[in-house]
């Protein structure tokens, strides 16, 4: 694990990382994003020692970074920027070899390392291996560059705007190889982009800066539903999380405290309690809360008896809902049933809250309105 504590660079009297902490968890994938200038990049060259903090304290494991021998830290981190940084007079074979060579690494051992993680980044070995870097492809490149940054078998993995000059195809593969690649190596892993876009598809965190500060430290999920101020708010973008609607959840739009009835009401109260409510259906429930069943207003019939109690007409054969379920499957279970309300309900089966289908078409509706609301 990474911790920034209290962090600050200044380069002469230009402040431009401002007292910055936050933890990026091991194993996982957080991105730093801001505008330009914002102190991105600073806080990579922090992290390996390539430049010096003016104040704070970045710790490694629990370890103080300064007390590592900067040769041996940066063994422990690979680093990957836009422009690959590869020597173009030598083969893809020297370049991803060229630090375990300088260390005097067992030969076989080298070779061996150079097949398995051309296999990691899905290049065929014998046709690149003997290759320049100018007889690549951006992509290839950068695949490379990957390579290289993980010879060492480094803890971590710090990357800086790495796919940034790729056309978007590329582009798009080499994230989703890199999710990948993340799950089967599971380095702890710094990724610094502009796009939003990238950072919501890769994350595990989103650490939005600006101006020298960390705005917010949250999953892409929260950042989208729960930005904590306005620039994070606009950076961000009101529709940004139609791109995963599979993150809007059924707790996010549920009614949290619908109209319940017991299953011994009888019917005329059960009408008069619509009408007063202003509801089409109420949910039966029991005295733990726990449902029952759904009443409609479509189940009325002018002949029933002036006794009949809920429990006698109400449909017990309902579809529910859980409040961890997303919009997308939602969307099917609502277009299968025939009911227009659903409950959502926990485990054992306790009243949570109320779908109708006239919130999710309002939802769904959000995504083709203009506005500046996110839900
Ligand atoms: N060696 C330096 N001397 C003086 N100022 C510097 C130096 N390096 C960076 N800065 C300043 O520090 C600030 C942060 O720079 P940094 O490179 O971290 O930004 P960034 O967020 O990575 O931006 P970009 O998205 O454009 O890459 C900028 O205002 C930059 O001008
Ligand atoms: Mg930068």
């Amino acid at each position: 694990m990474l911790e920034f504590i209290a962090v600050e660079k200044s380069y002469r009297n230009h402040k431009v990382l401002n007292k910055v902490d936050f933890k990026i968890p091991k194993g996982e994938i957080t991105v730093l994003i801001g505008p330009s200038g914002c102190g991105k990049t600073t806080c990579l060259k922090l992290m390996n020692r390539l430049i010096k903090l003016s104040s704070g304290k970045i710790l490694l494991n629990g370890e103080d970074i300064t007390k590592i021998d900067p040769i041996q830290l940066r063994r422990k981190m690979g680093y990957v920027i836009q422009q690959t940084g590869l020597f173009p007079h030598m083969t893809v074979q020297e370049n991803i070899e060229i630090i375990p060579t300088i260390m005097k690494m067992d030969t076989v051992k080298i070779v061996k390392r150079t097949l398995e993680l051309m296999e990691t980044v899905r290049l065929d070995a014998e046709t690149y291996l003997y290759r320049y870097p100018p007889q690549l492809s951006g992509g290839q490149l950068q695949r490379i560059g990957v390579a290289r940054a993980l010879a060492l078998d480094p803890d971590v993995i710090l990357m800086d705007e790495p796919f940034s000059a790729l056309d978007p195809i590329t582009r798009s593969q080499l994230q989703d190889e890199l999710v990948h690649l993340q799950e089967h190596v599971k380095k702890t892993i710094v990724f610094v982009t502009h796009d939003m876009d990238e950072a919501i598809k890769i994350a595990d965190n989103i650490c939005i800066m600006n101006e020298g500060n960390i705005l917010q430290f949250d999953t892409p999920e929260n950042i989208m539903k729960h930005p904590s101020n306005n620039f994070v708010k606009e950076f961000v973008g009101a529709k940004r999380i139609w791109s995963q609607p599979e993150m809007i959840k059924v707790q996010d739009i549920m009614i949290h405290n619908p109209v319940t009835v017991g299953s011994k009401m009888t019917l005329v109260r059960a009408i008069e309690m619509m009408v007063i409510k202003k509801v089409g259906s109420l949910i039966v429930v029991d005295s733990d809360n726990k449902v029952e069943g759904v009443l409609s207003s479509s189940q009325f019939r002018a002949k029933t008896a002036p006794k009949t109690i809920v429990g006698e007409l109400m449909k017990t054969e309902i579809p529910k809902v859980s409040p961890e379920e997303n919009i997308v499957d939602l969307l099917k279970i609502v277009t299968d049933s025939a009911l227009s309300s659903i409950p959502v309900v926990s485990e054992n089966n306790i009243l949570l809250g109320l779908i109708t289908r006239s919130d999710l078409v309002l939802t769904l509706s959000k995504q083709f309105i203009e506005e500046d609301e996110t839900i």
